[in-house]
């Protein structure tokens, strides 16, 4: 297993679609995947798409939480090939997210709340599973890098991007922000 580089935000590997894979059992992808497993422990991310280490390939890893929303990033993360996501109801979910190709910095994005996913395990069979919240989030941010797109891509609001250490400051200020409207609005 090697740890591989991880392409940051500019690169065109991470802005272009990735191609689908045959057959996960060839050797390329194999050692694909467990560089890829060895990557994401290392920076301890909570998913990591093939296009993050320059593979143009239709493959993601994505740590599952639990029913808390806890996520173990010890544990063997869920590896996905030609992942393929049935959104349900309208992405209503607004969440700080970060991405590893983005470092220290992290922007609320709106995600759908559910989903199906389809896709298939290492072996080449299928899977097919719901996910809910933050399951939810993570495959939607991983399923969008094999698509070109990064999730300040889908910021609403340009003023919704802050690093690391500001992102309560900037929490707390948009929260200040809408109770102020909304009280002018009760004014009425
Ligand atoms: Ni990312």
């Amino acid at each position: 297993m090697t740890l591989r580089k991880i392409a940051l935000l500019g690169q065109p590997v991470l802005l272009r679609p990735a191609a689908a894979v045959a057959d996960p059992t060839v050797p390329e992808i194999v050692s694909l995947l467990a560089d890829m497993r060895e990557t994401l422990a290392d920076a301890r991310g909570l998913g990591l798409a093939a296009p993050q280490v320059y593979a143009g390939l239709r493959v993601i890893l994505a740590h599952v939480p639990d029913d808390e929303g806890d996520v173990d990033r010890t544990a063997e993360p869920l590896v996905l090939v030609n992942p393929r996501l049935t959104l349900l109801g309208e992405p209503t979910s607004m969440a700080f997210e970060g991405c590893l190709s983005i470092p220290g910095l992290r922007g609320i994005v709106p995600r759908h709340a559910e989903l199906v996913l389809e896709a298939m395990d290492v072996h080449g069979r299928p899977i097919e599973r719901e996910a809910k919240g933050l399951f939810a989030r993570i495959l939607q941010h991983e399923v969008d890098h094999l698509d070109g797109i990064l999730y300040t891509h889908r910021l609403v609001d340009p003023r919704h991007l802050a690093f690391d250490g500001e992102v309560a400051a900037l929490s707390a200020y948009l929260a200040d922000e809408t109770s102020k409207a909304e009280a002018g609005r009760n004014d009425d």
